[in-house]
């Protein structure tokens, strides 16, 4: 069964505490944090996640979109991440910066931007509980996905099968009430979606006919 993960990007970060407790029917939050350097953005950091935090039972799977990410993994992880979600981009001792998430008890995922291959998380794998493909350049919410990407979720699924390892696999970016059903297809586990949530008037009902779109499908 699929697995859904409503982004606070597109949401109104005056009111974060109401916007979360509209989503309490999702498996994760997702939290995109950015730096301004390794993405045009800046969003927000482990002060906001820890604030949240107090609010809502929902596992937190954060997203860090920032240059060496090493710096701040101690402060992701005491906000009340589950997840930390780091870029391969983003570093240069990937295996190393894995094991420094979990030795702060955090599942430990790897993001990709679109134009990165899979090869470069080949020699992780076996080390990894997340991988999260992008389906659109990091930065900013209410992109189109990008299709091509679809095909990598097929790939890392098969590959995650024959070696037999238990590694969810994340969507982001661009997914909506239109696609969402063509995602599901690919096998992913867990789907990311911020403007087809927290963009529309009501995300709970939101996020139900996303749901929805799935099971149907
Ligand atoms: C984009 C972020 C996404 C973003 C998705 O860089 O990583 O999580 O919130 O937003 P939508 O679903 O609107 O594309
Ligand atoms: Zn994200």
């Amino acid at each position: 069964m699929v697995e859904f993960a409503p982004s606070i990007l597109s949401a109104d970060f005056s009111n974060l505490k109401e916007e979360v407790a509209r989503v309490k029917e999702a498996n994760y939050l997702h939290l995109d944090v950015m730096d301004g350097m390794f993405v045009p953005n800046i969003t927000i950091g482990p002060g906001i996640i820890k604030s949240i935090r107090k609010h809502t039972d929902l596992k937190f799977d954060t997203h860090l979109m920032i240059e060496e990410p090493e710096r701040y993994i101690k402060d992701f992880a005491e906000a009340g991440s589950d997840i930390i979600t780091v870029h391969c981009e983003a570093t240069k001792h990937l295996h190393r910066l894995i094991y420094q998430i979990k030795d702060q008890g955090c599942l430990a995922g790897v993001a990709l931007n679109p134009a990165t291959s899979l090869t470069r998380i080949e020699h992780v794998l076996k080390d990894l509980d997340l991988v999260l493909i992008m389906s659109v350049n990091p930065g900013f919410g209410g992109q189109k996905l990008i299709p091509e990407t679809l095909n990598k979720i097929k790939t890392i699924k098969q590959k995650i099968r024959e070696l037999n390892l238990s590694i969810k696999v994340e969507i982001d970016g661009g997914i909506n009430n239109s696609n969402v059903k063509d995602v599901s297809r690919t096998g992913v586990d867990i789907i990311v979606a911020g403007s087809a949530i927290f963009g529309q008037p009501d995300p709970g009902k939101a996020l139900s006919e996303l749901k929805e779109r799935v099971i149907s499908s």
